[in-house]
């Protein structure tokens, strides 16, 4: 048998836990126990909840939620939709980042990309904005970046159209970072036959070339990003987009540096440091130890509510045997062993 394999813990900076508000999908327990079994020990919150969080009282009403569940770190972002600019004084300290929609998705958050401009110059400050821009809309909003100098984190970079112009921008030496999904690198558009809509999410699943362009710029990528936007099986069926993703991420990446896609140095780098870096976190005192063996990975035994993964059938490496957070083992073998509330807010 191989070494068993340790890493640090890891670090997702995109996550839809839908608490409060649509917690019959997932709740802040359910997925930060996901985000556990997945060798995750901080995960960011997305504000696109039923109730968009665009104001103080929905922000903190989502924290004294997240306080009394989380096993896991837990971070959230602002939103906006242009009209909450006065609000961004009072949340800034508590929140991660600001993240804006610039293309349809779940929650119908969608700006136009006039208000970019008067939004990125109010939030003004070290904490990146999260950006939902794809090709369509890419080279505008790098261009407020440019403008504003405002720190940008393009979320799930899904084709080359995508991540030419901010490759791009990035040599230019705007402050600009990336993250891809492995829905994006491990799926194609010929999924979808198969997958029905479990294989539709935005940015949408794309060719193989596309595909094939993400594997080979990867060293130029920050982050792996999950994108884990549970939906149960029945609004699967008739038409939400998203996929779940915290529990199958890593073992799809360490397939991959098995493969000879990748070296574990730029593994741990997209999967912890880089999350780091792109969201200015401390080093967190957490490590992950991995079984190394074969599986397939599977419906069954999942924490995410949804209960389902686009992976099913698919060879993943490495199983999460233990979660150790500041001295304290939080996971083990398949359990939770850390209390709801016991994970920090950051
Ligand atoms: O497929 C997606 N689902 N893309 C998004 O941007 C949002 C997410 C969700 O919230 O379900
Ligand atoms: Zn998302």
């Amino acid at each position: 048998m191989n070494n068993p394999i340790t890493l640090p813990g890891l670090i997702d900076v995109h996550v839809h836990l839908r608490d409060p508000g649509q917690t019959h999908k997932e709740d802040f327990l359910t997925g930060t126990s996901a985000a556990l079994a997945g060798g995750y020990t901080a995960v960011f919150d997305m504000p696109n909840n039923a109730e968009a969080v665009v104001s103080e009282k929905v922000l903190e009403a989502k924290l004294a939620s997240a306080r009394k569940q989380i096993v896991s770190d837990l971070g959230v972002y602002f939103g906006s939709l242009g009209e909450n600019l006065d609000e961004f004084d009072r949340v800034r300290e508590r929140v991660r980042g600001l993240k804006l929609y610039l293309n349809v998705t779940t929650g119908g958050y969608k700006i136009d990309t006039d208000y970019l401009m008067r939004i990125f110059t109010a939030w003004k400050c070290d904490k990146p904005v999260l950006l939902h821009a794809e090709a369509d809309v890419i080279k505008t909003a790098l261009e407020v970046t440019a403008k504003t100098g405002q720190k940008t984190h393009v979320c799930h970079v899904s084709c080359r159209e995508e991540l030419e112009p901010i490759l791009e921008a990035k040599k230019s030496g705007l402050p600009v970072t990336c993250g891809v999904c492995p829905h994006h690198l491990f799926l194609n558009e010929g999924d979808v036959e198969r997958l029905g809509n479990f294989g539709r999410m935005k940015p949408e699943l794309k060719p193989v070339k596309d595909v094939d362009y993400l594997w080979s710029e990867l060293d130029k990528v920050d982050v792996i990003e999950s994108d884990h936007a549970p939906h149960t099986v029945e609004e699967k069926q008739s038409g939400t987009f998203g996929v779940p993703g915290l529990e199958t991420t890593l073992g799809l990446m360490l397939w991959a540096e098995r493969d000879g896609r990748l070296g574990r140095e730029k593994l741990i780098d997209l999967l912890s440091e880089g999350p780091r870096r792109v969201l200015g976190l401390e080093k967190q005192d957490a490590t992950v130890e991995v079984e190394p063996v074969e599986f397939k990975f599977s419906n069954e035994g999942l924490k995410t509510k949804c209960g389902w993964t686009p992976f099913e059938g698919m060879p993943g490496y490495g199983r999460v045997k233990r979660v150790v957070m500041r001295g304290e083992t939080v996971y083990e073998d398949g359990e939770v062993l850390a209390k709801p509330g016991s994970g920090q807010l950051l």
